[in-house]
């Protein structure tokens, strides 16, 4: 059984600002209320959502924690708990804030069984990055064998997954990158081509590798520095999906824009909306596990920090310094 020690080291924040915001401190250990569970964190996964909620671009109440994602083990449930027992490996992707601790209350229908071949940090490195790739690749728009498809941040947490995931449906992938290491590591991770999209025009690229054609679906995650291009890379009726705001909130589109495109769609996908019951998240959870266990998606731990260097964490996410997915280990 993991240790039950009565305090525990968990991340705070009395409201927005810069890395330095995150503040480590000693608590009392939470306490399961009916259909909750305790989980005992090995590992905690780091999201571009946890520096816009830190920033208040995503509102907070606070004070608060912060942290969505997070593996381990269920040390404790609460009245009425069915789903698991103490010493069940769990991870959970939605929350609620307060993943940055050592240990953190959740909803038994929030937390997915971990697989007993699949080591709980690989669950933390993939399972909201990798949710997200399945919403994205087969509900927000069905991928299928044969079509080029075009994605953002393509060495980044999502970006590896979704890369693989897309080659793995049978799609033709172009990624762009920041610069020559990240493009290197696409290209061996699901990209079959890579554009640098800070040296070359991203929408001329693109069209000069489909004839002229351009893609059935643009996935930007980046936002503001990419939506122009991304909406002029696009085939006749494709679909822009803006789903992150890695370099700002993207701009508004006239539906005319759409339009002049090409009979264009656009949708705004945030994954708690695809995971918002339990059935919903253990489908899922399980078509994630699944095509990590086939080895079709290699998960990718780029860097781990101690839980008390989260504010570095934070930093190399935001200066474009991370790639794959990153941990903090309590
Ligand atoms: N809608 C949803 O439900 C959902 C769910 C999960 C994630 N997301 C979004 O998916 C994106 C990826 O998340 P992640 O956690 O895996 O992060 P990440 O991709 O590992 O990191 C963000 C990457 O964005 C690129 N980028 C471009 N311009 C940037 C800028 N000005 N500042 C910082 N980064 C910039 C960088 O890659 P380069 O250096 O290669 O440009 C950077 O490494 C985020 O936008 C996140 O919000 C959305």
């Amino acid at each position: 059984m993991p240790p039950t020690d009565s305090r525990i080291r968990a991340v705070r924040l009395d409201g927005p600002g810069g890395p330095e915001v995150l503040r480590l401190v000693e608590t009392g250990q939470p306490e399961p209320g009916p259909g909750e569970i305790r989980v005992r964190h090995a590992a905690i996964g780091l999201n571009f959502i946890d520096v816009y909620q830190r920033t208040g671009l995503y509102p907070l109440a606070w004070p608060s924690g912060l942290g969505l994602e997070a593996a381990g083990v269920v040390e404790t449930t609460g009245p009425g708990v069915r789903r698991f027992r103490p010493g069940d490996r769990v991870a959970y992707a939605n929350g609620p804030v307060g993943a940055y601790a050592e240990a953190h209350i959740v909803r038994e229908g929030r937390a997915v069984r971990v697989p007993d071949d699949l080591p709980l940090e690989t669950a933390a490195g993939a399972l909201l990055k990798g949710m997200t790739a399945e919403m994205l690749l087969r509900r927000v728009f069905h991928v299928k064998p044969g079509q080029t498809i075009l994605l953002h941040a393509a060495a980044g947490g999502v970006g590896l997954l979704l890369a693989q995931w897309a080659r793995a449906l049978g799609a033709r992938v172009i990624g762009t990158v920041g610069d020559a290491v990240k493009a290197e590591l696409a290209l061996a991770r699901g990209c079959d081509h890579v554009i640098l999209y800070g040296e070359e025009d991203v929408a001329e690229r693109v069209r000069a590798l489909t004839d002229g054609d351009g893609v059935a679906v643009v996935y930007d995650s980046v936002g503001a520095a990419t939506a122009e291009a991304s909406l002029d890379s696009l085939a006749r009726r494709g679909m822009y999906v803006s789903f992150g705001n890695a370099s700002g909130p993207a701009p508004a589109v006239a539906p005319l824009r759409l339009s002049r495109g090409g009979s264009l769609f656009m949708t705004r996908p945030t994954l708690f909306d695809y995971v918002a019951t339990t059935d919903e998240l253990d489908a899922a959870a399980a078509a994630l596990f699944r095509v990590i266990r086939d080895g079709s998606v290699q998960v990718r731990i780029g860097q781990t920090f101690p839980l008390a260097e989260a504010a570095e964490a934070h930093r190399a996410l935001e200066a474009r310094r991370t790639t794959g997915s990153t941990l903090l280990i309590p």
